[in-house]
């Protein structure tokens, strides 16, 4: 695993238990993109298989699953204490630790997949490598779903949810998500930018793009 990886690793073991404490659901999240996630779960038939990617404590995968029993959920994530905190409120999914640069599993395995925040720690110019796997793990048509911070340039996390970390964090133009996500044959089907609250710095996008139709 490369430095910035393990870095990452390291800081979400770290935070693990207080990012749970702090953020034990969605409730957190605007409703303009928890609506984005709904549209997603909306069209998904009885017993599709859903990817979250970089689920973190797994507040994602059990919104899924209250939202909809049926679905077949899979968290993976680099961070083996975040996992850990997933266990404890998604105890019924596969939870696996992995990059999402190299996915472990088949291809056109999963009829959606939600990148939530998850790619915040990957620079602009490795979106692609991210997209290009979950673009082969999922099915023709599938919609990606992917959740980021609006703005330009990096900074250097050293407190993080009360703990002592050193994590690198990326700002996301939409242009440059979208550009990676085409690159990797995910067409974009709808894009929201909204204003930070007033919790947060920066304005917030989230993408819908589908797997083009082969
Ligand atoms: C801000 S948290 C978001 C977690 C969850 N999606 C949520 O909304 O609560 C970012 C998560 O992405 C994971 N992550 C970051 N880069 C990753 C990578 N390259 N491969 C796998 N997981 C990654 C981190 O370990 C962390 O759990």
């Amino acid at each position: 695993m490369d430095e910035r990886r393990e870095a990452t690793r390291i800081a979400y073991d770290t935070v693990a238990a207080a990012y749970a404490a702090a953020l034990p659901d969605l409730a957190y999240e605007a409703p303009l993109d928890r609506a984005m996630i709904a549209e997603v779960v909306r069209e998904l038939p009885e017993g599709a298989s859903v990817l979250d990617a970089g689920c973190g404590t797994g507040r994602l995968l059990a919104h899924l699953r209250a939202e909809r029993p049926s679905l077949h959920l899979v968290g993976v994530d680099l961070s083996e204490g975040m996992l850990e905190q997933a266990s404890r409120v998604a105890s019924d999914v596969e939870l696996v630790g992995a990059d999402l640069a190299a996915l472990p599993f088949a291809d056109a395995r999963f009829d959606a997949v939600m990148a939530w925040y998850s790619v915040i720690h990957t620079p602009a110019e490795d979106l692609s490598e991210v997209f290009r796997e979950i673009a082969r793990v999922s099915t023709s048509g599938a919609p990606v779903l992917v959740a980021f911070q609006v703005g330009s340039g990096e900074r250097t996390v050293r407190r993080a949810y009360g703990r002592d970390v050193n994590l690198t964090a990326y700002l996301h133009t939409p242009s440059d998500v979208a550009s990676a996500l085409e690159a990797a044959d995910l067409v974009i089907q709808a894009s929201l930018v909204r204003s930070p609250r007033a919790t947060e710095a920066h304005s917030q996008a989230v993408v819908l793009a589908r797997k083009r139709v082969s």
